[in-house]
Protein backbone atom coordinates (compact mmCIF):
# COMPACT_ATOMS: atom_id res chain seq x y z
CA UNK A 1 0.00 0.00 0.00
CA UNK A 2 2.91 2.62 1.00
CA UNK A 3 4.87 1.39 -2.04
CA UNK A 4 2.40 1.83 -4.60
CA UNK A 5 2.91 5.72 -3.58
CA UNK A 6 6.39 5.80 -4.43
CA UNK A 7 6.24 7.09 -8.51
CA UNK A 8 3.73 9.79 -7.01
CA UNK A 9 6.88 10.74 -4.76
CA UNK A 10 9.02 10.82 -7.60
CA UNK A 11 7.06 12.65 -9.73
CA UNK A 12 6.52 15.03 -7.58
CA UNK A 13 9.78 15.65 -6.55
CA UNK A 14 10.99 15.65 -10.33
CA UNK A 15 8.90 19.05 -10.68
CA UNK A 16 11.47 20.99 -11.43
CA UNK A 17 9.79 24.22 -12.30
CA UNK A 18 8.38 23.91 -8.70
CA UNK A 19 10.23 25.37 -5.42
CA UNK A 20 11.67 22.27 -3.69
CA UNK A 21 9.38 24.05 -0.69
CA UNK A 22 6.34 23.66 -2.89
CA UNK A 23 7.68 20.01 -3.55
CA UNK A 24 7.96 19.13 0.24
CA UNK A 25 4.86 20.39 0.68
CA UNK A 26 3.03 18.27 -1.94
CA UNK A 27 5.05 14.90 -0.84
CA UNK A 28 3.31 16.03 2.91
CA UNK A 29 -0.20 16.46 1.63
CA UNK A 30 0.38 13.07 -0.78
CA UNK A 31 1.12 11.25 2.21
CA UNK A 32 -1.64 12.68 4.83
CA UNK A 33 -4.27 12.55 2.01
CA UNK A 34 -3.43 8.61 1.33
CA UNK A 35 -2.41 7.23 4.45
CA UNK A 36 -5.11 6.53 6.97
CA UNK A 37 -3.07 6.71 9.87
CA UNK A 38 -0.93 9.68 8.87
CA UNK A 39 -2.78 12.72 10.53
CA UNK A 40 0.30 15.27 10.83
CA UNK A 41 3.00 15.08 8.66
CA UNK A 42 6.43 17.69 8.02
CA UNK A 43 9.61 18.00 7.48
CA UNK A 44 11.85 19.70 10.17
CA UNK A 45 15.55 20.80 9.17
CA UNK A 46 18.57 21.76 10.96
CA UNK A 47 17.94 25.56 11.25
CA UNK A 48 21.46 27.45 9.79
CA UNK A 49 24.33 26.54 12.54
CA UNK A 50 21.81 26.94 15.49
CA UNK A 51 21.60 23.24 17.74
CA UNK A 52 17.64 23.35 16.99
CA UNK A 53 15.22 22.64 14.23
CA UNK A 54 12.81 24.37 12.40
CA UNK A 55 9.17 23.72 11.04
CA UNK A 56 9.66 23.32 7.09
CA UNK A 57 6.77 22.12 4.73
CA UNK A 58 3.68 20.38 6.26
CA UNK A 59 0.39 18.64 5.87
CA UNK A 60 -1.86 19.33 9.03
CA UNK A 61 -3.37 21.36 11.74
CA UNK A 62 -0.36 23.94 12.41
CA UNK A 63 1.99 23.45 15.39
CA UNK A 64 3.15 26.14 17.83
CA UNK A 65 6.45 23.84 17.69
CA UNK A 66 8.28 25.83 14.49
CA UNK A 67 11.55 25.17 16.68
CA UNK A 68 13.06 22.68 18.26
CA UNK A 69 15.99 22.49 20.16
CA UNK A 70 18.38 19.80 19.85
CA UNK A 71 17.86 16.59 22.27
CA UNK A 72 14.36 17.92 23.10
CA UNK A 73 11.21 15.92 22.28
CA UNK A 74 11.24 13.03 19.74
CA UNK A 75 12.42 15.54 17.18
CA UNK A 76 15.03 16.62 18.83
CA UNK A 77 16.04 13.32 20.04
CA UNK A 78 16.80 12.12 16.86
CA UNK A 79 18.09 15.17 15.73
CA UNK A 80 21.38 13.90 17.93
CA UNK A 81 20.63 9.87 17.22
CA UNK A 82 20.80 10.02 13.56
CA UNK A 83 18.74 6.74 14.45
CA UNK A 84 14.93 6.43 13.26
CA UNK A 85 12.52 6.43 16.34
CA UNK A 86 9.42 4.96 16.37
CA UNK A 87 7.08 5.82 19.67
CA UNK A 88 4.07 3.18 19.77
CA UNK A 89 2.32 5.33 22.62
CA UNK A 90 3.66 9.32 22.81
CA UNK A 91 2.25 8.72 26.77
CA UNK A 92 5.05 6.40 27.76
CA UNK A 93 7.58 9.00 26.36
CA UNK A 94 9.25 11.62 29.36
CA UNK A 95 10.98 13.56 26.53
CA UNK A 96 7.94 14.39 24.31
CA UNK A 97 6.78 17.65 22.97
CA UNK A 98 2.82 17.25 22.38
CA UNK A 99 1.17 19.23 19.58
CA UNK A 100 -2.13 17.91 19.99
CA UNK A 101 -3.99 16.06 22.41
CA UNK A 102 -5.47 13.63 19.69
CA UNK A 103 -1.90 12.16 19.29
CA UNK A 104 -1.45 8.81 20.02
CA UNK A 105 2.21 7.75 18.09
CA UNK A 106 4.70 9.12 16.20
CA UNK A 107 7.64 8.22 13.81
CA UNK A 108 10.64 10.56 12.85
CA UNK A 109 12.85 9.71 10.27
CA UNK A 110 16.20 11.27 9.55
CA UNK A 111 17.08 12.66 6.43
CA UNK A 112 20.83 12.61 5.38
CA UNK A 113 22.76 14.46 2.56
CA UNK A 114 26.15 13.13 2.11
CA UNK A 115 25.85 11.13 5.28
CA UNK A 116 25.08 14.68 7.53
CA UNK A 117 21.54 14.64 9.42
CA UNK A 118 20.05 17.91 7.65
CA UNK A 119 16.14 17.35 9.24
CA UNK A 120 13.51 14.81 9.01
CA UNK A 121 10.66 13.67 8.64
CA UNK A 122 8.04 13.48 11.17
CA UNK A 123 4.32 11.63 11.44
CA UNK A 124 2.09 12.31 14.08
CA UNK A 125 -0.48 9.82 14.18
CA UNK A 126 -3.84 9.60 15.93
CA UNK A 127 -3.87 5.58 15.96
CA UNK A 128 -2.16 4.11 18.96
CA UNK A 129 0.69 1.73 17.32
CA UNK A 130 0.03 2.07 14.00
CA UNK A 131 3.90 1.73 12.65
CA UNK A 132 5.73 -0.89 11.26
CA UNK A 133 8.90 -1.58 9.53
CA UNK A 134 6.57 -0.73 6.11
CA UNK A 135 6.99 2.70 7.47
CA UNK A 136 10.35 3.03 8.38
CA UNK A 137 11.38 1.96 5.24
CA UNK A 138 9.09 3.91 2.88
CA UNK A 139 10.17 7.22 4.94
CA UNK A 140 13.53 6.44 4.12
CA UNK A 141 13.13 5.74 0.50
CA UNK A 142 11.25 9.31 0.30
CA UNK A 143 14.36 10.99 2.40
CA UNK A 144 16.76 9.83 0.24
CA UNK A 145 14.53 11.03 -2.63
CA UNK A 146 14.98 14.43 -0.79
CA UNK A 147 17.78 14.45 -0.21
CA UNK A 148 18.73 14.63 -4.25
CA UNK A 149 16.72 17.96 -4.49
CA UNK A 150 18.41 20.18 -1.34
N1 LIG B 1 5.97 15.54 18.92
C1 LIG B 1 7.20 16.12 18.42
C2 LIG B 1 7.06 17.60 18.21
C3 LIG B 1 6.67 17.97 16.85
S1 LIG B 1 5.03 17.76 16.54
O1 LIG B 1 4.73 16.31 16.57
C4 LIG B 1 4.57 18.39 15.08
C5 LIG B 1 8.33 15.82 19.37
O2 LIG B 1 8.13 15.30 20.46
O3 LIG B 1 9.47 16.14 19.01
Amino acid sequence: MLDSLRPQVLSILNEKSKSVDTRLGEICELLKSNVPYYDWVGFYFKNGDKQELKLGPYAGAPTDHTIIPFGKGICGQVALSNQNFVVPDVSAQDNYIACSITVKAEIVVPLFVNGENVGQIDIDSNTPDPFTAEDERFLEFINQEVAKIL
